[in-house]
């Protein structure tokens, strides 16, 4: 595809990683993404998952995100990547699935659990692994963030209650699709409703 970068895996570590997405990514997305890394490491440490794990998913997890519109489309093709409709329409909803792909295939990344936290960091999915949710999370929450009103509410949330934030940003992103009458990719929904079951449950 292109690329010159390559981390070898007996390299990689988030540093390199670092580098390679200042060089790749726009600086506003690039201090996204290194916000979204040492977010994800401090969830990790409070969770108990990998460290170094988060924070490599966290600094690869928009590298796709360099590409848009057709362009994204057609690296996908090339890559065989198979898209839905919902994605063939709303382009934003493919850098998850194309940043998975880039992260094994450009990045060196041969950790499933990393690949997978970066294929599902947009939509989230029902059953989330600990290290999906904290990147989905720590992509909403991380401090360069400002969309929502609630923040400093869901900040703190997700540092008490993983399952609870990951409802809520959920919740929040469906109600933002709506409001903007953007196109609402149906695992959203199912991440939805699968998380606010489980809050219900558990009361
Ligand atoms: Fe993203
Ligand atoms: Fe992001």
């Amino acid at each position: 595809m292109g690329f010159t970068f390559r981390v070898q895996p007996e390299q990689m570590d988030n540093t390199d990683l670092e580098k390679a997405m200042e060089k790749l990514l726009p600086e506003r997305r690039y201090r996204h993404s290194l916000g979204v890394e040492y977010t994800a490491g401090a969830l990790a440490m409070r969770y108990g998952a990998a460290t170094e794990k988060a924070l490599i998913a966290g600094i690869l997890h928009d590298c796709a995100k360099a590409f848009r519109g057709n362009d994204i489309i057609r690296r996908c093709d090339e890559c065989g990547i198979s898209l839905t409709d919902t994605e063939r329409s709303n382009t934003a909803l493919i850098h998850a699935k194309l940043g998975a792909y880039m992260a094994e295939h450009n990045y060196g990344v041969q950790d499933e659990e990393i690949i997978s936290a970066i294929r599902w960091h947009t939509t989230g999915r029902p059953g989330m692994t600990l290290l999906e949710k904290i990147v989905f999370t720590a992509d909403y929450i991380e401090p360069h963030r400002d969309r929502a009103d609630n923040l400093p509410e869901i900040r703190e949330m997700a540092f008490n209650d993983l399952d609870r934030a990951v409802a809520v940003i959920l919740e929040q992103t469906l109600e933002f699709l709506k409001g903007c009458g953007n196109e609402i990719d149906p695992g959203t929904q199912e991440a939805y409703d699968y998380y606010s079951e489980l809050i219900k449950n558990r009361e």
